[in-house]
């Protein structure tokens, strides 16, 4: 029998290694520091850790500005530290992806810089210039709050230079193919040091092309499509993970015929997992299933609620973004750009049933979860921090020093302990000493997730359970079959559900249920979920 490929059944984490664990005591958490904290990620259950940006960086954009691509940012550590980090995961078991900014650079990078100095430099050619600020007009704005246009005048090169996101971040030119070269080289330099695969920032934006709207361009396709051909040919076995918030229907061609991506992001579904909880309503959750096409056999959905950036909007109708506001940001400094920066738990008013419930929905959809750091713990925010610094302060380890993520005087954003979200309850040692928190229960999630591989390949189907207030759908896969309930609302729910089957056990909690005349008949009190085994 195959094996499904390890990424079809695995619990990612997202780390943002400055804020993780300070091993060197200046006040920034760096590689040394996760490598130290290995073991809390293992005991979690985490299978894979994706890494922000860890690459030398004026640090605009956090790193996803790269001034080098195969260097080490020196406040993360060196390339050896690195190696040691992969090492260590690997003994672990644990894989690590990396992100790999293929559509921009920092315009500190050596190659802009040469690029700026010189119109016969060939490095000129690597990025995209133009006299007038009038070409590709039917490319949209990204950053709104802060871009006014997608071209910047540059006075020393004389002319404009095409960006996306910040115009600190000026696009590379894909259509050089000394730029595909250098990216080639860039992947194989950190998949030979054993890297197990990338998140690619940006996908759809690497090309340009007069009458489009610059977006998800053939061009693209055929790129992505070489890269992956590159590494299926020379490192086996290593992922590529699609950043694309897109429509499903327009993500469906990165996975190509399994010949482009391994994974992708599944961006509509996320702010509909917020709607439908918000409602009390399976409906949105439901909509966004049924729009999106099925996918290659060995490629996955890579499911998240909350990520680095603001959750963002974009995949919402106007009318959906202005009602996700209202209920999710009545603070307009909790809005940025199309999105709302804001944490999971602060979402969810720090209501530990709905955390759970979020997370129920993450674990047993279709695709392999992504857990962003410190909300297994449920981690607040500080919205009175710049851009989207306000979700990434320091994980929260216990109740000493800085919560004990850094012995330094000053640390690089402040450890969030307020009345709601009081320190001496939001942090690693005290919930991992308490068999009823929510780091312990995201444990037990993981642990059932992982053990029932229904729920990393299992198709699933829609049950009619006589509510639109429980998203009932079932998950199978070989012989496997699990039934999940999930109460979105805020009142006791009965459900009613027609079924093949006896005897049903809820894999997390023990409970046993069982079925009269095929009809399984179950009471869910508010918020309440279910994953049943029978
Ligand atoms: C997406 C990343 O997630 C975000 O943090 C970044 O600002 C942009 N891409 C630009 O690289």
């Amino acid at each position: 029998m195959n094996v499904p490929h390890w990424y079809k059944n695995a619990v990612f984490y997202e780390v943002y290694v400055r804020a993780f664990y300070d091993s060197s005591g200046d006040g920034h958490g760096d590689l040394r520091g996760l490598t130290q904290k290995l073991d809390y990620l293992q005991d979690l259950g985490v299978d894979c850790l994706w890494l922000m940006p860890t690459y030398p960086s004026p640090l605009k954009d956090d790193g996803y500005d790269i001034a080098d691509y195969c260097g080490i940012h020196p406040s993360y550590g060196t390339l050896d530290d690195f190696k040691s980090l992969l090492d260590a995961a690997h003994a672990r078991n644990i894989r690590i992806i990396m992100d790999l900014v293929l559509n921009h650079t920092s315009d500190q990078h050596p190659w802009f810089q040469a690029a700026r100095a010189d119109r016969n430099s060939p490095y000129r050619d690597y990025y995209v210039w133009s006299d007038t600020d009038d070409k590709y007009r039917g490319a949209r704005i990204i950053f709104v709050d802060t871009e006014k246009s997608n071209w910047t005048w540059d006075p020393v090169a004389g002319q404009f230079f095409w960006h996306r996101f910040y115009s600190s971040q000026p696009d590379l030119n894909y259509d050089n193919p000394a730029v595909q070269e250098e990216i080639l080289n860039v992947i194989s330099f950190w998949l030979d040091m054993g890297v197990d695969g990338f998140r690619a920032d940006a996908v759809p934006y690497l090309f340009e092309r007069e009458g489009t709207n610059c977006e998800n361009l053939p061009e693209t396709h055929v790129l992505l499509k070489r890269l992956r051909q590159f590494i299926d040919e020379n490192y086996p076995g290593r992922i590529l993970l699609c950043e694309a918030n897109q429509w499903p229907r327009e993500v469906r061609p990165y996975f190509g015929n399994d010949d482009e991506f391994h994974m992708a992001f599944h961006f509509p579904l996320m702010p509909r997992i917020f709607m439908s909880i918000r409602r009390g309503d399976a409906e949105p959750i439901r909509w966004v299933l049924e729009q999106t096409p099925s996918i290659p056999n060995n490629t996955q959905w890579c499911t998240f609620l909350r990520n680095h950036d603001e959750l963002t909007l974009e995949m919402v109708s106007e009318e959906d973004r202005q009602w996700m506001w209202n209920e999710y940001a009545p603070d307009p400094r909790m809005r940025l750009n199309l999105g709302i920066r804001r944490r999971l738990a602060p979402l969810l008013d720090n209501d530990r049933r709905r955390i759970e419930l979020a997370n129920s929905l993450l674990f047993t959809m279709p695709g392999s979860p992504i857990v962003y750091y410190g909300d297994e713990i449920g981690m607040g925010d500080n919205i009175l921090l710049h851009d989207r610094n306000g979700v990434r302060t320091p994980m929260q380890w216990n109740i000493g020093f800085n919560a004990g993520f850094s012995n330094a005087g000053e640390i690089y954003a402040p450890v969030i302990d307020n009345s709601v979200f009081k320190l001496r309850e939001v942090n690693v040692e005290t919930q991992h000493g308490d068999p009823s928190s929510l780091l312990q229960t995201m444990q037990r999630m993981i642990a059932a997730r992982k053990k029932h591989l229904t729920l990393g390949c299992g198709n699933l189907e829609w049950l009619d359970c006589g509510t639109r207030s429980v998203a009932a759908y079932s998950r199978a896969f070989r012989r496997e079959r699990l039934v999940i309930l999930n109460n979105l609302s805020d009142s006791q729910q009965s459900v009613n559900i027609k079924i093949s089957g006896q005897t049903f056990t809820d894999v997390l909690k023990n409970k046993k249920f069982e079925a009269v005349n095929g009809q399984l008949q179950i009471s869910l009190q508010p918020y309440e979920y279910l994953w049943l085994e029978g």
